[in-house]
């Protein structure tokens, strides 16, 4: 498997003098120095020579790297280097690092400004260490390590090196630029091996693209506490357990003959390499390993923009992504393919309206290639004719999708493009025949004023485009995207909600369910229903189901339970988990779900790293309309009674659906026990359950505004351990903050979510009406979609409950 891949440095750049040796034996003493020079810096050696710290000569321009490489091979391969943060990473002839006794390693540039120091934990440096391992160790007067590369590395890992949670690789920027890329490597406080994108200048962390799953997740105590590259040249996650995930397969190649390292290169692969101690001629190093297998897929709307930038098309090439611009646009930066691409015209609606749309574009089509996350409509049934005719004419659409029956139209900037051979798709990519940008807009109507305005808009809509587009390459915004959830991606290009079953409920043999769940072996979770399992069914190569074996048994319901299973069984909507069948045997009554891969809303907004804004808009938007379908769309009406972010489950695409509805009438016996528990701690029950009033849609509606502040704020409603008493009640003290017109505290000063004030606005002001107390005052959920869609106007909502401490003091205020 294992192939040749040339080093990535130009070798013959780097003609470093390989016969001068300091005969340092590895210790440095403090008051050593070394200067940057080109004609003959020689650096610090360890004793067997194969590892050399010092200025590595950058070819041109008199600039150097202070850093540590192999001193034995021609291909001059870098290890680690210092100065990372610093734009350029490069320090310029005539600079010099110094080994001193409290500051550690400490490098100058000609001029005596300080442009990088390593520090040193609390200590005094004794001497300065070049090890063998390819570590360099300060060490004080009884030998212990004050600081050491090892601890502070950069994109490489060395046999020998460990890592403890919460360090990280990261990438360098190019080839040949070592200061920080966008390519991150960490070991998770939960014990997660993530790689994931990081939106520069920030080290914000988008959703990884590649995951050892080393969480507690399955088995107390698998996960990960270290990752280790031990010294015979293996690489594995040690788990608290005690147990390993290794990271590679087979038999390392031998250590004492070979060099080995592990590298984040700066495309994002995470690769293993050797490299012969003893050779002649022309040998360079050999990859034993990668992850991703297909970084090209491993892109999606919440790992950020991708490897190759924005509008680009990412394709393999032996393991290694390639990056190129469809037709129509161009480079951003011509000397790096991986920064993205840049459309070579304006499209603008203002201006298509001005000339027929077919004398101004072409259509380029393309098979295979698909952005997969940039759509804003979907259209099916569709032919592709009709695909490539609605995206023509529509002045918002930049490119269309076509396939299996569905139209994607996208808008700009494109992300995530790539090549797959196996999405037998077409797109279509509208080009502009010339090069023209925005005609001046000239007033031609009757009535000037409100032509101009408009014409002015879209020439700032077209410019911020650009300015978006711009402003990525600095890396300064970029799709801000943060996701702390596991995710292991598969190449999976059909939703698992078009798993075809009859689309009458089945029903099931208690021992077919019992096998299918290898004897209810796999637990997902517990509800107030009962115990979920995973299952397979043996349907066509395997059905992956949620069995949930209900915990009550209901005499006396037998008919109930089929009517109410027939009502369930006849729900279709892409916001709703989908109801397989049912067991009903004897005491036995079982559920049979389609299983989805992403677990809860409750877990994936309840962590240490909030999921994106965008994403989390997206999700409130989803559970509306599964609401507002269980309420007005389906053939009998369902109220959930039940809605909160545990039972929201989310697929592999990050929708929301919403699971347990129907089943609060089936349990009627068991509410009022529920909701007793609840009873008084505020949660997402609405009032009327405890006033004698009559149960309605109403009360879905009350919870789901619950539920929407805690996707804005990323918090449970009730917060006991907070110790603030203000914020525990998550909904009296969104409305403190809303009155106090401080939106930027409830959430927690995210820049996502302020960057879209509109958005944030709307949602809470909506959250407030649905909690308000009085349920005719709570709009219902046709209503509340509308109002998130921003199809209506949100009035500003009243006090949500008159009582609460928050209104009185409303109203105190209003008094004055
Ligand atoms: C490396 O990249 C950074 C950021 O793009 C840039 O500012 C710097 O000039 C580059 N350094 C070199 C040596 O090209
Ligand atoms: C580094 O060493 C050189 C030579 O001894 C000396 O001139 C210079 O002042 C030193 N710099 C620091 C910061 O100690
Ligand atoms: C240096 O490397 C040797 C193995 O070559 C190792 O035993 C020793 O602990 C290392 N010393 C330090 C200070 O890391
Ligand atoms: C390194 O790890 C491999 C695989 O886990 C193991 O077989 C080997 O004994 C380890 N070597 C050392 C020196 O610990
Ligand atoms: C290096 O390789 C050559 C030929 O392959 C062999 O003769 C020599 O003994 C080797 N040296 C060492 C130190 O292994
Ligand atoms: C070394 O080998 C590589 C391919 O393995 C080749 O591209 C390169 O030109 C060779 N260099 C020399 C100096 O022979
Ligand atoms: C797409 O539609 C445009 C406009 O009708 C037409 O000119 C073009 O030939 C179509 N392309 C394909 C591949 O159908
Ligand atoms: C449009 O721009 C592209 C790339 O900049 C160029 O190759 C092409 O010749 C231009 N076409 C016209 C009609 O100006």
């Amino acid at each position: 498997m294992a192939f040749t891949v040339r080093l990535l440095l130009f070798s013959s750049l780097f003609l470093l003098p390989v016969s001068v040796f300091a005969q340092t034996n590895g210790g440095i003493a403090v008051g050593d120095f070394l200067t940057a020079t080109a004609a003959n810096s020689s650096p610090w050696l360890s004793p067997s020579g194969d590892f050399a710290f010092g200025f590595f000569p950058l070819g041109s321009n008199d600039l150097f790297l202070l850093s540590i490489w192999y001193a034995k091979i021609p291909d001059r391969t870098i290890v680690w280097n210092a100065n990372r943060d610093n734009e350029a990473a490069v320090a310029p002839k005539g600079s010099t690092v110094n080994l001193t006794a409290n500051s550690g390693l400490v490098l100058r540039s000609p001029q005596g400004d300080e442009l990088w120091e390593s520090g040193t934990s609390a200590g005094v440096v004794a001497k300065g260490v070049m090890n063998d391992t390819g570590n360099f160790v300060l060490q004080d007067r009884n030998l212990e390590s004050l600081w050491e590369t090892f601890n502070n590395p950069t994109d490489t890992m060395l046999p020998g090196q460990t890592f403890e949670r919460s360090r990280k690789l990261s990438s360098r920027q190019s080839e040949t630029n070592y200061s920080k890329g966008r390519f991150q490597l960490l070991l998770q406080d939960d014990g997660n091996l993530v790689i994931s994108t990081i939106n520069l200048p920030t080290n914000l962390a988008n959703a990884p693209y590649y995951a050892t799953d080393t969480t507690s997740g399955t088995v107390a105590g698998s996960e990960g506490k270290e990752l280790v590259f031990n010294v015979s040249g293996y690489l594995y996650v040690v788990r608290e357990n005690g147990g390993k995930y290794n990271l590679e397969v087979g038999e390392a190649v031998s250590a004492r003959d070979n060099y080995i390292r592990a590298t984040l290169n700066f495309d994002g692969i995470f690769a293993q390499y050797y490299h012969p101690k003893n050779f002649t001629g022309n040998v360079s190093w050999t990859l034993r390993w990668s992850e991703p297998d297909d970084i090209c897929q491993r892109n999606r709307e919440d790992s950020g923009v991708g490897v190759c930038g924005y509008n680009s098309i990412c394709t393999l090439k032996d393991k290694r992504p390639t990056c190129g611009c469809p037709k129509g646009f161009s480079l951003l930066d011509p000397n790096d393919p991986y920064r993205g691409c840049k459309p070579d015209f304006i499209q603008g609606c203002e201006e298509d309206e001005l000339s027929r749309t077919n004398d101004l574009y072409d259509v380029e089509a393309l098979t295979n290639t698909d952005w997969p996350t940039s759509d804003y409509v979907q259209l099916k049934p569709f032919t592709a004719e009709k695909c490539n005719e609605s995206c023509f004419q529509d002045c918002l659409c930049a490119v269309a999708i076509f396939r299996s029956e569905t139209c994607w139209k996208k808008k700009l900037p494109l992300s995530n493009g790539r090549v797959d051979t196996g999405l037998n798709s077409q797109a279509f990519i509208k080009v502009r025949k010339d090069n023209s940008t925005l005609p001046i807009p000239a007033p031609q109507h009757p009535c000037p004023d409100d032509k101009k305005k408009k014409s002015q808009t879209t020439v700032i809509r077209a410019e911020s485009v650009l300015l978006g587009t711009s402003i990525f390459v600095n890396f300064i915004l970029g799709a801000c995207l943060c996701l702390g959830f596991v995710l292991i991606f598969r190449k999976k290009h059909v939703r698992s909600a078009e798993i075809v079953l009859d689309s009458n409920l089945r029903s099931f043999s208690y021992e077919q369910l019992r096998e299918a769940t290898n004897d209810f072996k796999e637990e997902l979770g517990k509800g107030a229903f009962g115990t979920v399992y995973k299952g397979v069914l043996q349907i066509g190569s395997g059905v992956q189901v949620a069995v949930k074996k209900l915990n009550y048994v209901m005499q006396e319901i037998e008919k109930e339970f089929k009517t109410e299973l027939n009502v369930i069984g006849q729900t279709h909507h892409k916001n709703l988990v989908r109801l397989f069948g049912y067991c009903d045997e004897g005491q036995q009554r079982l559920l049979v779900y389609e299983l989805l891969s992403n677990g809860t809303l409750a877990s994936y907004l309840f962590t240490d790293i909030k999921p994106s804004w965008r994403q989390r808009i997206e999700i409130a938007y989803g559970v509306a309309r599964g609401l507002l379908y269980l309420h007005e769309e389906c053939s009998t009406q369902i109220i959930h009674c039940d809605i909160k972010p545990q039972n929201i489950l989310l697929d592999d695409y990050y929708t929301a659906r919403i699971s347990d509805f129907g089943l609060a009438k089936l349990l009627k016996m068991d509410q009022s026990k529920t909701h007793t528990a609840i009873r008084g701690t505020k949660g997402y029950v609405a009032p009327e359950w405890f006033r004698n009033m009559p149960i309605t849609t109403k009360v879905d509606v009350y919870s789901f505004g619950v539920v929407l502040l805690e996707i804005i704020c990323c918090r449970r409603s009730v917060d006991v351990e907070n110790n603030c008493e203000e914020k525990a009640i998550l909904t009296d003290w969104v409305y403190d903050c809303f009155l106090g017109g401080a939106l930027d505290a409830i959430v927690d000063y995210e820049v996502q979510a302020l960057g879209d004030k509109t958005t944030l606005e709307n949602f809470v002001m909506v959250a407030i009406w649905c909690i308000q107390e009085d349920p005719s005052l709570r709009p219902n959920m046709r209503k509340v979609v509308q109002m998130l869609e921003g199809v209506v106007e949100v009035q500003v909502p009243p006090c949500p409950s008159p009582f609460s401490r928050a209104c009185l003091k409303e109203s105190f205020v209003s008094q004055v």
